[in-house]
């Protein structure tokens, strides 16, 4: 790991800042044209979404209720382990609440199908997903119900909340990693 500036060791930016604002306040506006009526629990998934979700709720003019789940499964690596480690369950009682997860990216879609699964022995009234960056050639779950911010191919990404090994979450735009960094 070089000690400098994160941004030297981005390929190319995919998303400006200027962009994700942009996508990240028409979101917070969709959402809120489906929930004006609920107050939903707004659960971010931790860590990578916190960026994302931090910029979520203030685009989101509705009352919500905050909360944090604690999941991963890609380790400290560049692929999916296929396997999922939870860490940190939810905060509020869940029972009969509209619930929105908020993802940073859908790979594979093992994460968002853990968590409908487990959403789904805790009674809530509804469950919607939502993730930033949607790396759609790669999804082996149906996953046809979730809402996304952008479509990205198969590349690995870092910035705006996403890391590679824990590193580049506060770079503020999103960008593709130099594979050099991590072969
Ligand atoms: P899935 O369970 O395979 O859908 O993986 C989702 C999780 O993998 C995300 O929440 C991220 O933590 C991580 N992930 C997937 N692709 C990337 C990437 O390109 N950069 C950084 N993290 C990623």
């Amino acid at each position: 790991m070089n000690i400098t500036t994160a941004d030297r060791d981005i390929e190319c930016i995919l998303y400006t800042e200027e962009e994700i604002k942009k996508r990240v306040s028409e979101l917070g506006e969709e959402l809120y044209d489906l929930y004006k009526d609920s107050v939903p629990v707004m659960a971010c998934v931790l860590k990578g979404a916190s960026v994302f979700y931090a910029d979520l709720v203030r685009a989101y003019k509705g009352h919500m209720l905050f909360d944090f789940i604690g999941v991963s499964s890609y380790g400290s690596g560049t692929t999916s382990s296929g396997r999922i480690n939870f860490k940190k369950d939810f905060d509020n009682d869940i029972k009969g609440k509209d619930v929105i997860i908020v993802e940073d990216i859908v790979d594979t879609g093992l994460t968002l199908k853990y968590l409908k699964e487990l959403l789904k022995t805790r009674e809530v009234k509804s469950v919607q997903t939502i993730a930033l960056l949607n790396k759609y050639e790669c999804h082996t779950e149906d996953l046809d119900t979730d809402m996304y911010g952008f479509r990205i191919e198969n590349r690995f990404v870092v910035g705006y909340g996403l890391d590679y090994a824990g590193y580049y979450r506060n770079l503020p735009y999103i960008g593709v990693l130099k594979k050099e960094v991590y072969s």
